[in-house]
């Protein structure tokens, strides 16, 4: 998949969340949606169990890796861990937007500067701010200007730093397109819910449908299909939804 464009086929738009606890549920889901979508995200909880070894064993069934670590530290060490994760032969990581310019120019290069060995380059994202804060969580950090124009300001922070676009509530999408124009820049997006999924915790959701008719490059959905009976047909129904957009 050429991640300088938004990926043509819809199913390839579409990331299947692998929160689950260890290797035998993530391979069994692995196994009955290879090739249904497009990439499936392994975040801290299954990376914290099963380590690296799982990532490089579901990239050698040929499944692509979004690898949700959102690295948040030093520069210098940033780089060395995006290193470590592009290695591994991952097609997306992230980074916490809130670290810095610099330290987000560090995680560019250390993917961009890439030697003869690597085979992909992977897009580095930056998360803006994390969907379950709300203003009054931003003021407790001492941030207090509005959530939107933080997002805003983040991603373009994002953009002028060199990363390959953001990590956004479905809310905010509308507004990253129009503030950030012109050129190529990736919105990924989480809190998606099918009108006919679970709720469950969630508050600030959209559909797939209407997050991709936002302009997201990308949705995440974790629980709304792994939770499902049949997953493959939970997918099959959600891209039924998009394609009929
Ligand atoms: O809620 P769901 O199970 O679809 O979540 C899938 C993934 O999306 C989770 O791994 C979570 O990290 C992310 N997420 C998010 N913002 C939300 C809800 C979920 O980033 N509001």
């Amino acid at each position: 998949m050429n991640l300088n464009s938004t990926p043509s086929n819809i199913k390839d738009r579409l990331i299947i969340a692998l929160d689950v606890p260890g290797r035998d549920d993530a391979l069994r889901l692995v196994d009955s949606l290879g090739g249904a979508v497009g990439m499936f995200k392994i975040g801290s909880q299954l990376f914290t169990a099963e380590g690296p070894q799982l990532v490089r064993e579901i990239v050698s069934a040929g499944e692509r890796v979004f690898l949700d670590l959102k690295f948040h530290d030093i520069p210098n060490t940033v780089a060395g861990a995006v290193e470590s994760a592009a290695r591994l032969g991952v097609s997306i990581l992230n980074v916490h937007t809130l670290g810095g310019s610099e330290m987000m120019r560090a995680a560019s290069h250390a993917v961009g500067d890439r030697g003869l060995l690597w085979i992909t380059r992977p897009a580095v994202l930056g998360v803006t701010v994390l969907t379950s804060m709300d203003k009054a969580d931003l003021a407790d950090v001492g941030i207090t200007s509005e959530l939107s124009s933080e997002v805003v300001r983040l991603a373009t922070l994002a953009r002028d730093s060199g990363l390959d676009g953001i990590v956004a509530s479905p809310h905010e999408i509308r507004l990253i397109r129009e503030c950030i124009t012109a050129e190529r820049f990736i919105i990924l997006t989480a809190g998606i819910r099918p009108e006919w999924a679970e709720k469950g915790d969630q508050k600030r959701i959209a559909t797939p449908a209407s997050a991709i008719r936002d302009g997201a490059d990308f949705i995440v959905i974790g629980r709304a299909v792994t939770d499902s009976p049949d997953p493959r047909a939970a997918v099959a129904r959600i891209l039924d939804e998009i394609s009929a957009l």
